[in-house]
């Protein structure tokens, strides 16, 4: 589908389709005051009731020959978030969708945003909503999309004509990837396995010019990756590491490097500490984080963002057979530190150990890990917000603030010495905690032993948010690829 953006006056209902959003309220329309042409229908469905602006409210009006006005609520504009507007322009894209109509207008509100940011929610709102989504249905019940072209219309003599094409194409780039991320993540555990994510990303490398090695089972252990071997070894499917080094502008391979490191637990059975089959299935989800990575490095590579990046994906299967690690299972760690297993199903954090050591071999500016870490962080924040553990005051702003402008929500959580106690081993250098109460918590803890201390480090818990329970706009039941555009955003803005 073609996206455009044309500044000039909004001239009256358009054929065949125009979007209008509308906030709550006495001022619904005088906000908009550009919106004069549309006055007239929109005024009377407003002054009668039938449409009242209200959050994510749509109407979808016939205004007589083939002739459609869109209106989609706000909400009261005081309360509007990012993660609203965004939403929004995917409830418009579904209704456009379900009208089948094959062009349609967008008119840009101006909010309080700022204008391009506005155009930027708007249009990953409403790629999100649009892209057909994959499935292994056999017989296709969703009519190929009828739309063929959005025109982004503002009248208000704008700044960024000029610029309209590239934030155009950052946005869809970014909503592309976080669309791929899904994909990826959507996928069922026996076609999503270790191998054919490292696939995916030697694929990649090729495509877009950037360096990928696969470590193997042999490599992984020639480089001592204790913990990653321990997880993959219940599994017929060997695990992998990946490793993703986008060069950037010009620049030495030893230079300071933006590091993401994403969970790629390709199925989380909870090993010989089964999982109750209850929901069992969700866990193919468990490579979210991995997911996110790779997207991102790709999308990183399609913008050609002027700097050195380094992705890495542990990749393994959690699974109990003879040969499956144990509970009290003493292994060692790509640090050299020992672990004792208490808990099989706390792999993830096993992974990552070996992840962020090889990480500093790489000169880290800053250092991000992605993971679908504890049922604890789901319970704390829910499904809308994930936990944010970053002890660098300036790398937890930027993520916070990141998150919020491409309206994903990242709360602080803290580090609690206390419960470094529930770590102790006495055979062992320490171990995961089992315990439940603070889980996210002692899982960081667990984590930031393997970081050394000056480098800026965030760990993003995304157990809660790396799935969706239930559809809403843009965002259908499954994958949500959470954490994609955030991190797209740190990277763009330097
Ligand atoms: N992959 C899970 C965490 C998870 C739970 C993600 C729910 C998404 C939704 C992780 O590997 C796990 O099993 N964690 C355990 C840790 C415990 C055994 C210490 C948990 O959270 O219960
Ligand atoms: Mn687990
Ligand atoms: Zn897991």
């Amino acid at each position: 589908m073609i996206f455009k953006y044309k500044c000039e006056p909004f001239n009256g209902p358009i054929k065949p389709a125009t979007v209008i959003f509308v906030s709550a309220g006495p001022e619904a329309l005088d906000r908009t005051d550009e919106l004069s042409s549309f006055r007239l229908q929109a005024q009377q469905h407003l002054s009668c009731g039938a449409f009242k602006g209200g959050r994510l409210d749509t109407l979808p009006l016939f205004c007589g020959q083939d002739t459609w006005l869109v209106m989609v609520g706000l909400g009261n504009l005081e309360e509007l978030t990012e993660a609203t507007l965004l939403e929004a322009a995917a409830k418009a894209g579904q209704t456009l969708a379900s009208l089948r109509v094959k062009e349609a207008v967008v008119c840009l509100p101006s909010l309080a945003f700022g204008s391009i940011k506005t155009f930027e929610l708007i249009v990953v709102g409403f790629k999100l909503a649009l892209e057909p989504r994959f499935n292994y249905k056999t017989t296709k019940t969703d009519p190929p999309l009828a739309l063929r072209q959005l025109t982004f219309q503002t009248p208000s003599a704008s700044n960024f004509i000029d610029r309209s094409k590239v934030i155009l194409s950052r946005s869809e780039t970014a909503a592309l990837a976080q669309l791929e991320a899904r994909r990826l993540t959507d996928g069922p555990a026996s076609v999503i396995t270790p191998e054919s994510l490292a696939k995916e990303a030697v694929e990649a490398g090729l495509a877009k010019m950037f360096k990928v090695t696969i470590w193997d089972e042999t490599k992984l252990e020639i480089e001592k990756c204790g913990a990653i071997l321990a997880v993959g070894r219940g599994s017929s499917r060997q695990p992998r590491m990946v490793i993703i080094e986008y060069q950037g502008a010009a620049g030495l391979a030893a230079d300071p490097a933006t590091i993401i490191i994403g969970k790629g637990v390709t199925f989380d059975s909870g090993g010989l500490c089964l999982k109750p089959s209850e929901n069992m299935a969700l866990m193919k989800t468990d490579m979210a984080g991995a997911a996110a990575v790779l997207a991102v490095m790709k999308a990183a590579a399609t913008l050609k963002l002027p700097q050195r990046l380094v992705g890495l994906m542990p990749l393994a299967e959690n699974m109990p057979d003879g040969a499956a690690y144990r509970p009290g299972d003493i292994i060692t760690t790509m640090s050299g530190q020992t672990i004792e297993v208490i808990n099989t199903d706390a792999e993830g954090r096993l992974l990552l150990a070996d992840a962020l050591t090889l990480a500093q071999k790489y000169n880290p500016a800053r250092l991000i890990d992605i993971a679908t870490l504890t049922g604890a962080c789901q319970i704390a924040l829910g499904d809308r917000c994930a936990g944010l553990f970053c002890e660098h005051q300036t790398l937890l702003k930027t993520i916070q603030n990141a998150g919020e402008a491409v309206g994903e929500k990242f709360w602080p959580m803290p580090f609690i010495s206390e419960y470094e106690e529930s770590l102790k081993s006495d055979l062992a250098d320490f171990k995961p905690s089992a315990a439940r109460a603070g889980g996210a918590i002692n899982a960081a803890l667990f984590l930031r032993r393997f970081v050394k201390k000056d480098i800026p480090w965030a760990h993003l818990d995304i157990a809660g948010t790396a799935r969706n329970s239930h559809a809403t706009a843009g965002f259908p039941e499954g994958a949500t690829g959470f954490g994609v555009r955030t991190i797209l955003k740190i990277l763009t803005d330097g």
